[in-house]
């Protein structure tokens, strides 16, 4: 992240810090009569965003007794970035949201910026008991007084626990654990217990690289290694690693993953996320990887990391639906920016080559209100036009072996967002240069390109999620994805299916469903 507006952000840290003091930890509970609830213009309807105020990358993401923690980085006083808290939510399914009050305040050694937490089961750490094993949260430290003094070292690592399944939070007293020796961008620790050699890890970024530590206790730290100064893409800083073990699908390989949010330096433009395909053998990461991999191709998700501890081992990622260009920009009002919907991520494998697909949940499942499916046919040179009154909160689905043709949706004043498979060129668009409100920002009105290299021959799905403000494509199951924001200014309520072939193409099971709201 760059921060043009360090002045500022510095005299509000201290307003933060000198009222953070007086004041009971617990947000005002909402007043806001239910109906009213969440109708904003522009406001998600079955994606996680704040009540208020300004939201950036998921943190803490971990499952305890039930429940799935989503914290987050939050500004409790405004709609732009400001001194960094950890807001906090819980879910039993994934989809549907309880808001917390705020976890985390800045202390006297900063800003509490992005990180991790996992459940402490052996109680390694003393905070709790091996019958009710704390959950401990590690992340940075942000000291704004000594960036503003033009020193390097004001990243240090920090950690809190909670033994009350996360309602309340008390921050260590050896504080901070990992101290810095002159790095500037030193940030964003993923912990994980490594079963193999019974010990915690930590995936810390500094700059233009990974670091490896270790620690019995998650108090005292040591590094391991480094990765990646010569690997992979450094259009930017590196941010929110994140590093575990992932099964091959169909065999018992196994390898590790490591995701690297790089920004600015993404294919499509400012913030994006990067994976690499290795291994981990307790000590450091390697890899063979020699192209530059990327989890979503569309410009708005980025600080995505996995769940600790989730059920049966799945991975499942949630990242920040913006993009540093303008995600200070964008016109909502009352709220910023919002989270992608749960994915769960699986590693595929086609000759030597493996790749990391991202598709949603099985629970969203829960709020899409299946259609009678029907297969539709298009002539060459044609079109298909189909009304849909709730296209701005639905789920367009079908499978089809085409591979040239265009989806656009569009309203009454001829807004369109436009999603366009080339199959022979290997290119899928996604152009919103005329999807609606676009002037924001000069970056925003962009045409967003993604490769499709390796798209079955035969059929494949594609199940595009429009929410209000965003959509999220996912081609074949997760194996080519887009996600973007969208600020129409009314809604959509066309979709429009072009052949853009001689040959008729089929869609089958082509449904457009309606998405329920969670709120
Ligand atoms: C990523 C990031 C992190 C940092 C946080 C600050 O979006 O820049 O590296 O910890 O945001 O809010």
């Amino acid at each position: 992240m760059n921060l043009p507006t360090r002045p500022l952000v510095l005299v509000l840290a201290i307003i933060t810090l000198v009222s953070c003091k007086n004041k009971d930890p617990k947000p005002e509970v909402s007043e806001t009569v239910k109906t009213d609830y969440y109708t904003e213009p522009y406001r998600p309807q079955f994606h996680f965003s704040p009540e208020e105020k300004w939201m950036n990358d998921p943190n803490g993401m971990v499952y305890h007794k039930g429940i799935y923690h989503l914290f987050y980085q939050y500004y409790p006083e405004d709609i732009v970035w400001g001194p960094m808290h950890w807001g906090h939510a819980t879910s039993k399914d994934l989809v549907h949201w309880e808001h917390k009050p705020i976890a985390l305040f800045p202390d006297k050694h900063g800003l509490i910026f992005s990180g991790s937490a996992v459940v402490d089961f052996a109680n390694t750490s003393g905070f709790g008991t091996e019958d009710n094993p704390p959950l401990v949260a590690i992340f940075t430290y942000h000291l704004m007084e000594g960036e503003q003094a033009g020193r390097k070292d004001f990243q240090t690592q920090g950690i809190a626990y909670s033994i009350d399944n996360g309602d309340t939070w008390t921050k260590y007293e050896g504080n901070p654990v990992i101290e810095n020796d002159g790095i500037k961008d030193f940030r964003d620790p993923k912990v994980f217990w490594d079963e193999v050699n019974h010990t915690w890890v930590m995936a810390l970024v500094a700059g233009d690289h990974l670091q490896l530590w270790n620690s019995d206790d998650l108090k005292k730290w040591t590094k391991l290694s480094e990765f990646g100064k010569d690997k992979g893409a450094h259009g930017g800083v590196w941010e929110c690693p994140d590093l575990f073990p992932l099964k091959v699908e169909g065999s018992d390989e196994e390898k590790w993953v490591l995701l690297i949010s790089i920004n600015p330096g993404a294919p499509n433009g400012g913030s994006g996320t990067q994976y690499f395909i290795g291994d981990f053998d307790g000590e450091k990461f390697t890899t063979d990887q020699t192209d530059i991999k990327w989890l979503d191709w569309g410009t708005d998700n980025y600080a995505g990391v996995t769940y600790s501890n989730a059920p049966s081992d799945e991975k499942i990622f949630i990242g920040w639906m913006s993009n540093w260009a303008y995600a200070r920009d964008t016109p909502t009002e009352k709220w910023r920016s919002a989270m992608t919907v749960p994915r769960k991520l699986t590693l595929q494998k086609t000759g030597d080559d493996f790749s990391l697909f991202n598709y949603p949940v099985r629970n969203l499942e829960s709020i899409v209100d299946r259609k009678d499916k029907k297969d539709i046919t298009v002539a060459g040179s044609t079109k298909e036009v189909i009304p849909f009154e709730g296209l701005n909160q639905a789920e367009v689905r079908f499978q089809t072996s085409a591979k040239n043709f265009q989806l656009k949706l569009n309203n009454s004043l001829n807004e369109e967002v436009l999603l366009t498979m080339f199959g022979e060129e290997k290119q899928f668009f996604l152009d919103r240069t005329n999807s609606g409100n676009v002037e924001f920002q000069d970056d925003f009105a962009s045409v967003q390109i993604m490769p499709v290299e390796d798209l079955p021959e035969g059929e494949y799905e594609v199940r595009v999620l429009i929410d209000n403000s965003s959509i999220e494509v996912f081609i074949n199951k997760g194996q080519y994805v887009m996600t973007s924001q969208l600020f129409p200014n009314e809604n959509y309520t066309d979709l429009t299916i072009e052949n853009l072939g001689d040959s008729e193409i089929n869609l089958k099971g082509f449904a457009i469903n309606r998405v329920k709201r969670i709120w």
